[in-house]
């Protein structure tokens, strides 16, 4: 394995790429085998994105998903990671009541999970006053502007924002404040690749991709997406490396047809007993 694959991501070091240029490649996780090769892979963060609610847990939003699921998978992924960063992603309503619940719920991805940081989505002005709170807490956090999928049914629908100039001076702000608050990175998804690189130009800390263009520090996308793993509707930014829905199911169909035919299981996946010992069971019959 080459040596830098073998060097624990920390937030400085993800600091440290921005400063040199160097990509920041990152990418979701739910389970312990993804979590395993993504990790081998040498990619340096792994999100525990709430998208988990909609890729793996049959959710038709993000919004249904609850501390517990994100805790119960952000601990499995925490376990298999060894050298990558991973962020726990909070749930709808875990950081909207108050100060106190929102630092409680955030330290249980830390304390429970394993998680390095978390990431909320938002940059309102109770948001930010959250984010102060949970870095004073030694909570570090990533941030989400632009396309917000907890804001679903504010938004009304899932499409870029940012076309419109006050949309893109809104989003430039959230960047701006989220970086004043403290938080060590922020995702952009789903904005025009011009405003992304504004963005990333104008913050000091590193901005994460999706669906926001090349020129953002880092990139990241839903694991499922990228392995063709989820049956449905992929948006324009998704590129698929691969069909494992077509790949998966055609091995299932063939297991079912090998079951029905009696190609499986045939001698070489069956044991054998000892001559003498089927010869002693067959007389007892
Ligand atoms: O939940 C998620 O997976 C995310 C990524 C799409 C950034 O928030």
């Amino acid at each position: 394995m080459p040596k830098e694959f073998t060097q624990k991501i920390t937030i400085p070091g993800l600091q440290a790429k921005k400063e040199k240029k160097e990509k920041i490649v990152a990418l979701t996780a739910y389970d312990f085998p993804v979590a395993q090769i993504v990790d081998e892979c040498g990619l340096d963060v792994i999100l525990v994105g709430d998208s988990l609610g909609m890729v793996v847990l049959g959710y038709e939003n993000t919004i249904p998903v609850t501390m517990e699921e994100m805790i119960h998978h952000t601990r499995i992924v925490a376990r298999a990671a060894k050298r990558a960063l991973v962020v726990g992603d909070m749930p709808y309503f875990s950081f909207h009541l108050s100060e106190e619940e929102t630092v409680y719920n955030a330290s249980r991805f830390l304390k429970e999970a394993g998680a390095a940081a978390v990431k909320i989505e938002g940059a309102s002005k109770k948001r930010l006053k959250l984010v102060e709170a949970l870095i004073e807490a030694e909570i570090p956090v990533m941030g989400h502007v632009g396309l917000t999928p907890q804001s679903i049914h504010r938004l009304g629908e899932f499409r870029v924002r940012g076309k419109k100039v006050h949309e893109a001076e809104k989003i430039i702000s959230d960047a701006l404040n989220l970086e004043k608050a403290g938080v060590f990175s922020v995702i952009l998804e789903c904005i025009p690749l011009e405003l992304a690189r504004i963005i990333t130009e104008k913050l000091k800390v590193p901005t994460i991709g999706i669906g926001a263009g090349p020129h953002c520090d880092g990139q990241i996308l839903v694991f499922h997406d990228l392995v063709g793993l989820s049956n449905g509707y992929l948006p324009k930014f998704v590129k698929k490396y691969t069909d494992l829905y077509k790949i998966i199911n055609q091995a299932v169909k063939d297991y079912r047809e090998d079951i029905m035919t009696g190609n499986f299981p045939d001698d070489r996946y069956s044991y054998h007993l000892k001559s003498e010992v089927l010869q002693e069971i067959s007389r007892k019959k």
